[in-house]
């Protein structure tokens, strides 16, 4: 995430229309941008955030203090989303789907990607972590420790786009028969040793995503989350998700279609203005779908 949100408007257009004086449910509260923007531009809306990153969520909390009873934090995951929602005084006793809009920003936010201490980036050295929630679930290091060659490599593939996937794994399991990779400069160096550098893309982009995807179980998060979201909405509400590659626009695609209490808004994804990716990099590869809750 850069510090500007993505696709700015747009998402303000889908989640106004529908939530301008009701709830909004920001699924990826992050570091607060979509919320705050929604929260200026609607002076009668509120926002139910959720994050399963605590860190996260202690910056948005700072950040949102200034609309006080506006905006309720919770620390929970896509999966328990439902729990959260009901949990929340902007909807007590409502006993129905009550929001009139969610949001899911998928993905990380800059500062996992910018400390070391969090493990998922290949630029400074740092514990092998990549937990969106350090508090629970296993480490990247434990799950290259266990996950068998092919695998490995089918992981590398579908959810890296990693051409080289099979010689990487390969490298990966003769390297922890010599010793356990804690780092992530160990896992880099084992990458680069194997696949040489094309262009300015880094060899070990493709593995630290697919990695970072497994360990986060971010598909089988999107998945229960976006039905888990479906059925908080109340009649009429609008669902926006925005992803960052094809596995993740793919299976929001096919999720929002399967699910008979959705009508897909966007019969092809929203892309953003050739001024906003260079306003802001990060928005590239971003693709946003939206849905309604039938009535
Ligand atoms: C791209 S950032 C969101 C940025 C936010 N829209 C903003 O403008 O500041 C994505 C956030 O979603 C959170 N996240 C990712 N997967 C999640 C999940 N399954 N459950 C809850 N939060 C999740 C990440 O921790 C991260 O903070």
């Amino acid at each position: 995430m850069g510090h500007e949100p993505v696709l700015p408007e747009e998402v303000l257009a889908y989640l106004g229309a529908a939530a301008g004086n009701g709830i909004l449910l920001d699924a990826t509260i992050g570091l607060g941008g979509h919320a705050s923007r929604f929260l200026e531009r609607f002076a009668e809306g509120t926002v139910i955030g959720i994050d399963r990153d605590a860190e996260a969520l202690a910056m948005a909390e700072e950040r949102l203090a200034c609309y006080g009873g506006r905006v309720q934090l919770h620390h929970a995951a896509f999966a328990d989303l439902a729990d959260a929602v009901a949990r929340s005084d902007a909807v007590a006793g409502a006993g129905a789907p009550c929001v009139q809009a969610v949001l899911f920003d998928l993905g990380v936010n800059s500062p996992q990607l910018d400390r070391p201490e969090r493990g998922f980036s290949f630029r400074e050295d740092g514990p092998l972590d990549m937990r969106m929630d350090p508090s629970c679930g296993q480490t990247a290091a434990e799950f290259l420790r266990r996950i068998p060659q092919r695998e490995l490599a089918d992981l590398l593939f579908h959810q890296g786009g990693e051409r080289a996937s099979r010689p990487i794994a390969k490298a990966i399991v003769e390297a922890r028969r010599r010793r356990r990779i804690e780092t992530t400069d160990e896992l880099a160096e084992i990458i680069r040793s194997v696949v040489p550098r094309r262009g300015r893309l880094d060899p070990a982009t493709r593995t630290f995503q697919a990695l970072r995807i497994a360990v986060n179980d971010e598909l089988g998060q999107i998945e229960r989350g976006l039905r888990a979201a479906a059925g908080v909405l109340a009649p009429g509400g609008v669902l926006v998700a925005i992803s960052f590659h094809s596995g993740e626009d793919g299976l929001v695609k096919r999720t929002l279609r399967a699910d008979d209490r959705l009508e897909v808004l966007t019969r092809k994804p929203v892309r953003p203005s050739a001024e906003e990716t260079r306003r802001n990099p990060r928005a590239r590869s971003a693709r946003l779908r939206a849905a309604r809750r039938a009535a």
